[in-house]
């Protein structure tokens, strides 16, 4: 059997996730599903990147314990994956010291054997927000790029990573695909900043800096910084570095890390790097989403323009939640959401399209069919398939609305409720056709609206119209 492994970025615990957060995390559920439906071994992995000095300062500030201030942050991640169905196999978090801290430390020790880490003097800027270091030539302003903040001036004593070394086969990898990133843009745009050539990194940090982070082998002063640290969860949650490696023989690499646009030089320059020098093999392709915004801007808390997933649940349900997900943002560009857009989409396609149209059939269905028709066992979705593996899961959605609109043309050019009270025979032939047609489309659903794909699977076969609407239109 054929096996797919994909994973989301790990989440900062900092704070409530928002509809960008959600977003990563859905669009790559969707894709999960849509290999499960496809027959795929699938293993989805998500988590929480939880050993940084940011969280560490909010804890003291709130004067709560460490690990229990994590727990419960990272249950509340896990409350809003349960309202979304998020169907995640593995949640991995970086402060868990018997599952990630073995696969960060030999990650270390093998760079280390191929000789390239060093120590050396760091001067950096550093923006706390971002928990990253920046060159002057990164900054706008002199100041950090996505908080607009004046980064720190950093001088210390680190260990180094030789990612310059690495620069010229990560090119050749990425530009002949044995590295595939999507969108060709952000191939484009790793390609020209490969081209100006990688500094070697920081590696490491002084624990007093990061007190709860995984200690250096062989030095207790410093701690293992975020790329060996993050980074490697994608392996450490697979059992590497450990006994029990048998999930890590079976789908490393993986087939698919998403991520946003603005963690890519992370995990197309800084991560294969990492792979090289331990001889590990590289992930086969990489998805760079856009961010969403709201009302064409960045969400941003100071902006005001945040939006709760959880609002929207509770208005709309979480179906409608992934649907705008789906269907109203391409994965490969920015994508807006506000209240009215999300309100439009819900009424014309989920209310209208959708609801109604199996409302309708259902109705009829119940009416004037002793029992629900013959449904075949299976049937061939090579081409919704193929979508996805192109990644295009916007374009997937618009494939299954479309035979939405094509079979609500269909009943009003059959007009089964007339022909069924003239010729009964031909009228039951038309409907069941419709009901035929209808459960390929909830089939279709499974990937983007899994609660739909089983209520609606269930309507059918019971020949059953839904009691109240499937979705309640909203004023
Ligand atoms: N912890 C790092 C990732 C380490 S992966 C080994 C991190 N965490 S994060 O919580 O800040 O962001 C996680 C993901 O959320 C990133 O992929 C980021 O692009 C995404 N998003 C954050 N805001 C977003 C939007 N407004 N829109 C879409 N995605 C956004 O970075």
């Amino acid at each position: 059997m054929k096996s797919f492994y994909i994973t989301t970025p790990i989440f900062y615990p900092n704070a409530k996730l928002h509809m960008g957060h959600a977003y990563t995390t859905t669009l790559c559920d969707i894709i999960a599903r849509s290999h499960r439906l496809n027959g795929e071994d699938t293993y989805f992995l998500t988590g929480s990147d939880e050993n940084t000095g940011k969280i560490l300062k909010t804890v003291e500030e709130n004067g709560q314990d460490v690990s229990e201030y994590l727990a419960g942050l990272r249950e509340n991640f896990k409350d809003l994956y349960k309202r979304l169905d998020i169907s995640y196999d593995q949640f991995i978090f970086t402060s868990d010291k018997e599952n990630h801290w073995p696969g960060a430390i030999a990650m270390w020790n093998k760079l280390q054997e191929a000789g390239d880490i060093y120590k050396s003097k760091y001067e950096g800027l550093y923006c706390t927000g971002c928990e990253t270091f920046y060159t002057e030539k990164d900054l706008v302003d002199n100041k950090c790029p996505v908080h607009q903040t004046v980064p720190e001036k950093i001088e210390e004593e680190n260990y180094f990573f030789r990612l310059s070394k690495y620069t010229s086969v990560i090119k050749d990898k990425i530009t002949n695909n044995e590295l595939r990133i999507f969108p060709e843009t952000r191939k484009n745009e790793i390609l020209a900043l490969l081209d100006r050539g990688l500094e070697d990194i920081s590696f490491s940090r002084p624990k007093k800096s990061v007190p709860h982070g995984i200690p250096v082998p062989g030095d207790s002063d410093q701690v293992i910084y975020v790329w060996c640290d993050a980074l490697v969860n994608y392996i450490s949650a697979l059992g590497f570095g450990r006994k029990e490696d048998n999930l890590f023989n079976k789908f490393w690499p993986a087939d698919l890390h998403v991520i946003g646009k603005d963690i890519l030089r992370f995990h197309a320059a800084i991560w294969p790097a990492m792979l090289l020098s331990a001889g590990i093999d590289l992930p086969k392709s990489i998805l760079v989403h856009g961010l969403i915004t709201s009302g064409g801007q960045k969400m941003s808390k100071t902006l005001g323009n945040v939006i709760d997933p959880d609002m929207l649940i509770e208005e709309y349900g979480s179906e409608a939640v992934r649907y705008y997900i789906a269907r109203h943002i391409t994965p490969f560009e920015d994508g807006d959401l506000t209240l009215e857009s999300f309100k439009d989409a819900y009424n014309a396609n989920l209310a209208n399209g959708l609801g109604n149209l199996s409302s309708r059939i259902l109705t009829l269905s119940q009416k004037y069919l002793d029992k629900c028709p013959e449904i075949p066992e299976s049937e061939d979705f090579s081409e919704y398939f193929k979508i996805y593996e192109r990644l295009e899961v916007n374009k997937a959605a618009d494939y299954v609305w479309e035979k939405i609109g094509a079979l609500d043309k269909m009943i009003q050019e059959t007009e089964p409720f007339k022909v069924v009270k003239i010729d009964e025979k031909k009228g039951k032939e038309i409907i069941s056709d419709l009901v035929v047609r209808l459960y390929s489309i909830a089939r279709l659903l499974n990937p983007i609206l899994p609660k739909t794909n089983i209520i609606l699977k269930k309507l059918i076969k019971e020949n059953k119209a839904p009691e109240a609407p499937l979705f309640a239109r909203k004023d």
